[in-house]
């Protein structure tokens, strides 16, 4: 069971268009997915749209258009986007096709038949643009706490779901498991709003009918975010093809932004333990992000999209600032003047002049041939030293979901190398015949640095790693590359033909 591991990112609503926030999410599960697939592992990657319930229709309504219309011309910009992101997820699922709403009938049947789903009647506050249910006490002067927009007064027979009973059972799993909820911040968080008493989870809705509908009251309309939850094992054939769906299922990691953590770490499994289904592995919320101090909203027109910043820095420079400037448990603030440091200092000078200086030395003084490396020098064993740890450091970290260390780690091997070229000089070995073995040495451990580092930079640019893996002239596809064994010290084949090029990263003026 669950051999393959699986990851997902929230499904987005499909009436907002991409930005910087649901790219960070999208970015870091991509990276998580294409770390597991260097490590060998057979990995589900899933992302997808929520094109259901009230804002969705409301936005249609008000373009006079009809939501499915609507929702069939918005996606575009999702997928658009993770294309330009280079994102490799295996599968995108949308709320409105047909092999999610079947399985999402299923599923409430069986909780139906189960006895808990009951009919009953709601009377409280929704926010729309949250698609929330909220209880006045939750209230921030009269508006609802998350988005500060104004909520509405909902009067409705609703069916609902006996969140309640799970509540002890869902209590002792967060507290036995400490790695179930992450980062510890939030699971703290989660624990304490449990221990507060969970109320039955109003699940359907009559006041509109843009939703799909209870198998055993066509008056309603599932409510979303339990028509959303359901897409992480709908995509998987959950009910249609059992072989497939416990070979995925369950999820290693769900990654999701703090402000929906509640709906993944309590509604979610209680869901699934009502089916009788294994639970997430593990869920992370990641911090929120803002820019330039703000946080993001179409009001205040600062909303920016990965586009804008892909055209400017190069799709690796975005993935590199994203995963490298943010601690992923953390909130954050994007602001182009640290996007620029970054890509000045640590992409262009530090990456970038390692990979041009050392292909051109290669080329000046040994016609673009690997040479042979030499029998050890304390220098080179430094190196070799370094490279050897890394891959033990990086796989911690990055099992861990923490992204920035682990490219630090990378970084510090990157400035290792940079050092070793200005003080073993192979300039003035260059002039020396005599050297000549001791230049071959230390052009090996070069070249030998740069594919380990092409290896660990893999999963956050791919394109660049690719890059580099091709100038030293290897044959086999990077993508056949595979860890530990790809970081092992000397596989670099002696005889290769390197090729110069174009600067990776030509530096970008600052603003
Ligand atoms: O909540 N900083 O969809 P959504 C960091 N459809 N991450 C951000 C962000 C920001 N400023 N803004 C958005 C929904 N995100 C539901 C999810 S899942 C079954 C249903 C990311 O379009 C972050 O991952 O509002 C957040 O949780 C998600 O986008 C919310 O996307």
């Amino acid at each position: 069971m669950g051999e393959v591991f699986y990851v997902t990112t929230p499904i987005y609503y499909v009436n907002d268009v991409p930005h910087i926030g649901t790219a960070y999410t999208t970015v870091a599960a991509d990276v998580v997915a294409r770390y597991q697939r260097l490590k060998g592992r057979e990995v589900f990657f899933l992302t997808g749209t929520d094109e259901h319930g009230q804002k969705v229709a409301q936005a249609a309504f008000e373009k006079n258009k009809n939501p499915q219309d609507w929702v069939d011309e918005m996606v575009e910009h999702f997928t658009e986007t993770w294309k330009l992101l280079n994102i490799s997820n295996d599968d995108f699922i949308r709320t409105t096709q047909n092999r999610h709403t079947s399985v999402a009938q299923k599923f409430i049947e069986k909780l139906n038949e189960k006895g808990d789903i009951y009919l009953g009647s709601y009377e409280g506050w929704y926010c729309v643009h949250d698609e929330t249910f909220l209880l006045s006490s939750q209230l921030a002067d009269g508006a609802c706490p998350e988005c500060h927009r104004p909520v509405e007064w909902v009067k409705e027979e609703n069916y609902f779901f006996r969140l309640s009973a799970y509540r002890e059972r869902i209590l002792k799993l967060i507290e036995d498991d400490p790695s179930f909820v992450q980062p510890e911040s939030r699971r703290n968080e989660v624990m304490s709003f449990i221990k507060q008493g969970l109320s039955d989870q109003s699940v359907s809705r009559t006041s509109f009918t843009w939703g799909i509908p209870l198998p055993f009251d066509a008056q309603h309309v599932m409510y979303v975010w339990f028509d959303a939850l359901i897409n992480y094992i709908s995509a998987i054939e959950y009910g249609k093809n059992d072989e497939r769906f416990t070979r995925i299922w369950p999820a290693d990691w769900h990654l999701v932004g703090k402000e929906i953590l509640r709906f993944h770490a309590i509604v979610w499994p209680a869901m699934l333990m009502a089916a009788g289904l294994p639970l997430p592995k593990r869920i992370f919320a990641h911090g929120w992000l803002t820019v330039e101090g703000e946080k993001m909203s179409k009001s205040l027109g600062n909303v920016v999209r990965p586009r804008e910043l892909v055209e400017e820095y190069g799709v690796d420079a975005y993935r590199y600032y994203f995963m490298r400037e943010f601690s992923f448990g953390l909130d954050g603030n994007f602001s182009r003047r640290t996007m620029t440091r970054r890509f000045n200092d640590e992409l262009a000078n530090d990456l970038g002049n390692l990979v041009s200086r050392v292909l051109s030395m290669v080329e000046q003084y040994r016609n673009g041939i690997v040479p042979s490396p030499r029998a050890q020098a304390p220098e080179e064993n430094a190196i070799q030293e370094k490279a050897k740890g890394l891959y033990e450091t990086v796989d911690e970290l990055l099992e861990n979901l923490e992204f920035n260390d682990a490219l630090a780690k990378i970084w510090d091997f990157i400035r290792a190398l940079n050092r070793y070229v200005d003080r073993e000089a192979p300039w003035s070995l260059a002039k020396d015949k005599s050297k000549s073995d001791e230049l071959d040495g230390v052009l090996y451990t070069c070249l030998e640095g740069l594919r380990i580092v092409s290896v660990f930079i893999l999963p956050f640019m791919p394109d660049t790693a690719s890059e580099i893996w091709n100038r030293l002239g290897i044959k086999e596809p990077i993508s056949s590359a595979r860890l530990p064994e790809a970081s092992e010290w000397g596989n670099l084949k002696t005889g290769l033909k390197t090729r110069t090029g174009e600067p990776l990263f030509p530096r970008i003026q600052s603003a």
